[in-house]
């Protein structure tokens, strides 16, 4: 919010007749966030066998599509969210899109269309290359404009793309910027240009980011010979500041793209490592990246059963208790408790997963 504006008008639509603001944003299961090219006639056609599939599927218009083709993917996404069941609108699957940048000939065009022909459908609009407050504040108020005109009764809730140097820095007022932000993405290719890193990939590490073991004494032979070395998070810093960031205003943080879709190894050790720093989902390029991402960003059966056992343990949650040979105690709970509630959001949309959690004996709940 603003510093010049009442806490009173936050919540205001900031069009007459444009739907009431959220004072919450209700958490969704969006594990995957599948990107397709409307434009490409190909993918379109596999979009109503994938609804229910997966979490979000996202009709991308900017970056990856063509030039030629921005009219007839803004188009296809069109056609693709009026004509198919249960996308968007509280069906199975959310209907997300990203839009054009901002500053580019088509962002104005992205939004005019997709809110009239779609408004009703689209749940989330992705803003590339956010770089303050004050590109969330046009979004909002188009958006209000857009929705009032169009009839809608539920605001479009709006993500940004964090993937500027200035986005990065300005990224707790972006949070704050409007009650629609739901969320934030890194996206480390275009932050990786921007910040000038020396790298030329979609996200993912870097080898030559390392750190290398001390030689075992000073002289030319240890120092010339073979050490350990160990690879390091390039993403770390970003990720953990997006998620600080994104808790603080009751949001959600996501991991971007793996470009290397053949590596389905170092995909799954990337996206968990956003798992476990507090993301919720990621982006998914690739069908075969759905499934990494379903498995990552839903709490493993053990995770769960120890959690269960914990919070069956804690009684009122006060005090400590020794669960092999560890101890747990009101924090360490509030940890099981994250994990409990996600597990039954997950479970809630996810009945092979319920199977699977339902599965943990209830004797290893009680036996703390
Ligand atoms: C995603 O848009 C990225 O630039 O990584
Ligand atoms: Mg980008």
């Amino acid at each position: 919010m603003p510093a010049s504006q009442s806490a009173k008008d936050f919540f205001r639509p900031l069009a007459v007749g444009a739907p009431a603001p959220l004072t919450e944003i209700p958490f969704r299961p969006s594990r995957a966030i599948h990107f397709f090219d409307p434009s490409n006639a190909k993918m379109a056609a596999k979009i109503p066998a994938m609804v229910g599939t997966v979490d979000v599927l996202l009709g991308n218009l900017e970056d990856a599509v063509k030039a030629d083709n921005k009219l007839a993917a803004r188009e296809g996404l069109v056609r693709i969210g009026q004509e198919t069941e249960g996308l968007g609108a509280g069906g199975p699957t959310q209907l997300w899109t990203r839009i054009n940048s901002l500053d580019s000939p088509w962002a104005l065009d992205d939004l005019t269309t997709l809110v009239a022909g779609i408004g009703d459908k689209l749940d989330v609009v992705m803003v590339p290359k956010v770089q303050g407050a004050e590109d969330i504040h046009y979004v909002d108020r188009l958006l209000a404009q857009l929705e009032a005109k169009a009839g809608l009764d539920r605001p479009i809730l709006v993500h940004a793309i964090l993937e500027t140097a200035r986005g990065m820095a300005n990224v707790e007022e972006i949070c704050g910027a409007s009650p629609r932000m739901q969320g934030l993405s890194l996206g480390p290719a275009d932050l990786a240009a921007d910040r000038r890193m020396k790298t030329t990939r979609v996200g993912g590490g870097h080898p030559g980011y390392l750190v290398r073991q001390d030689p075992t004494d000073g002289s030319p032979e240890a120092i010339a010979a073979a050490r350990t070395t160990y690879q390091q998070d390039l993403w770390h810093y970003t990720i953990a500041r997006m998620v600080d960031a994104c808790a603080m205003h009751g949001i959600y943080p996501y991991y971007g793209p793996f470009g290397d879709i053949a590596d389905t190894v170092a995909c799954e050790d990337q996206f968990r490592n956003a798992f476990l720093l507090g993301c919720v989902g990621t982006w998914s390029l690739h069908p075969k990246q759905i499934a990494i991402a379903n498995r990552v960003f839903s709490p493993s059966v053990e995770d769960i059963a120890h959690a269960r056992r914990v919070v069956a343990a804690m009684g009122d949650g006060t005090g400590a208790v020794m669960i092999d040979g560890k101890m747990e105690d009101d924090a360490s709970l509030k940890q099981c408790l994250v994990m409990v509630a996600l597990a039954d959001q997950l479970a809630a949309i996810d009945p092979e997963l319920k199977a699977q959690y339902d599965a943990i004996p209830a004797a290893e709940e009680a036996s703390a």
